[in-house]
């Protein structure tokens, strides 16, 4: 097999397997990673490593757009007790802060490791001599280990999407110490926030007492030396500039003028666009405006929510139960309050391309983003770059990673149903004098810190790793 320079390994290949009258093809998936890693991929030598997104497909490596894409095959059986199982019932909730429970089966750990081990010995099929490979997110915590051991040659970087909790939390987890290690096979280890990093830091400490600086984590080795391992925070974003040309062209406008129209032109439009997660607060946003409703705060024809919940994880029961519960919430509200005219709620359980949801942000006076725990939130940095006119208001939770960056939002404590009442209520009355002031510093952070800086950052701490590891060779 042709082997590559720089390899990123993901639970996801960046392509989806589409059916069509044709037969199947293969299209570039629209996820904020494949977009952030796609200029990188054009320029170097680079292999793709991932899952091609449904089960038992065998797939030879590909090459598309000029980057190797190497299929890793998952069973039926791999994708409940590795994906929808260990990655989505056990470390998705422990990772957010047990808002649901985490459940720990030992079925799921041992199929962790299995797949894991597959994604590593890929990777290492796939890298030329010397090669720097990225692994991605939480799926695939054990990969850094088993590659360092399988090919000890090689600059390994992993980086973190979501958050990692405090070790109180993390301590729950039956398998600690293996997770802790294979984290720390990678010679940078990359998160979302400053906080995550700390964290991921004093459980290095705690279970292993091993020095960790600012610098670096010192990991003793079998031969009395050591090696270091950085841990860092290099916060994602999303191609600001993409998004601005999006915001740009007039059928993008129109179409939001017509979203405005279809909707009964109301005086404020409010706007969730979440993946259909309980980490994401969605019950919680509805609650407040459910009461603000009722409390005649807010009128049904003056405002209106658009909530946009893609669908995701749906075999998981915890999703599916959300489910339910938004939907018989989003039911009873409008039963309430809707008129023949106009609606309460715009319910839409749908993905939407890139330009719809241009779009719709260009269409929303309020953007609520309302996370009980969220790694980033790329929405919230998505609404703020459409907003070529400098107006709107950014509601972000404080539990958002994007809350580091992003302090001229109307910041929310989701927990606190009354506070987030107040802050709708403040957002939709907002003069245009104060929305401009906030949004211009929004965008500055936001058109500053793109992900073309986010890349950029990440591999140059790799860069630096490799030239270490020269060094020593
Ligand atoms: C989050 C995770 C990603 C994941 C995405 C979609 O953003 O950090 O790793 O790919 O959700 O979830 P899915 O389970 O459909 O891949």
């Amino acid at each position: 097999m042709t082997t590559a320079d720089f390899v990123v390994v993901a639970n996801r290949l960046p392509v989806d397997r589409v059916t069509g009258p044709g037969g199947d093809s293969w299209r570039r998936s629209p996820g904020g990673l494949v977009t952030a890693l796609e200029q990188v991929m054009k320029k170097v030598d680079g292999a793709w490593v991932g899952w091609p997104g449904r089960a038992d497909l065998d797939v030879e490596p590909f090459d598309f757009d000029g980057t190797l894409l190497v299929p890793v095959k998952l069973s039926s059986d791999d994708l409940e007790n590795y994906y929808e199982g260990f990655s989505n019932d056990t470390i998705w909730p422990l990772y957010h802060d047990v808002i649901a429970a985490p459940r720990y089966r030992r079925v799921w750990w041992d199929s962790y490791v299995r797949v894991n081990r597959r994604f590593a010995e890929a990777a290492a099929a796939a890298a030329a001599d010397g090669a720097t490979v990225w692994v991605q997110d939480y799926q695939l915590q054990l990969v850094p280990r088993m590659l360092r051991e399988l090919r000890p040659d090689l600059t390994i970087g992993y980086f973190h999407h979501i958050p990692f909790p405090a070790y109180g939390l993390y301590s729950q987890l039956p398998w600690r110490r293996q997770v802790i290690d294979g984290l720390l096979g990678a010679d940078v280890i990359g998160f979302q926030r400053v906080a995550d990093a700390g964290n991921f830091a004093r459980a290095v400490r705690r279970i292993h007492h091993y020095t960790t600086k600012a610098s670096g984590i010192t990991i003793p080795l079998q031969d009395g030396g050591h090696r270091i391992a950085l841990a860092k925070a290099f916060p994602i974003s999303i191609d600001a500039d993409g998004y601005i040309e999006l915001a740009e062209r007039p059928d993008i406008q129109a179409r939001a003028a017509e979203i405005r129209e279809s909707l009964g032109n109301p005086k404020k439009i409010l706007l969730g666009v979440d993946r259909l997660d309980y980490t994401k607060g969605i019950r919680h946003r509805m609650k407040a405006f459910g009461e603000l409703l009722e409390d005649g705060r807010v009128e049904v024809g003056d405002v209106t929510l658009v909530q946009v919940a893609s669908p995701s994880r749906e075999r998981v029961q915890a999703y599916a139960q959300l489910r339910d519960e938004i939907e018989l919430t989003v039911g009873r509200i409008n039963g309430q309050f809707d008129t023949m005219t106009n609606t309460a709620i715009r319910y839409l359980h749908q993905s939407y391309p890139r330009e719809e949801m241009v779009a719709l942000f260009l269409a929303a006076d309020v953007m609520l983003v309302t996370a009980l725990r969220d790694g980033m939130n790329l929405v919230a940095k998505e609404y703020v770059a459409t907003r070529l006119d400098n107006r709107g208001v950014l509601v972000l939770s404080e539990f958002a990673g994007a809350a580091d960056e992003l302090a001229s939002a109307v910041r929310i404590n989701p927990h606190d149903i009354d506070g987030m009442k107040d802050a709708i209520v403040r957002a939709i009355d907002m003069p245009a004098a104060e929305q401009g002031r906030r949004m211009r510093a929004l965008r500055r952070k936001v058109l500053e810190n793109d992900v073309a800086r986010w890349t950029r950052d990440n591999l140059d701490a790799l860069d630096v790793a490799r030239q270490a590891k020269l060094r020593e060779q």
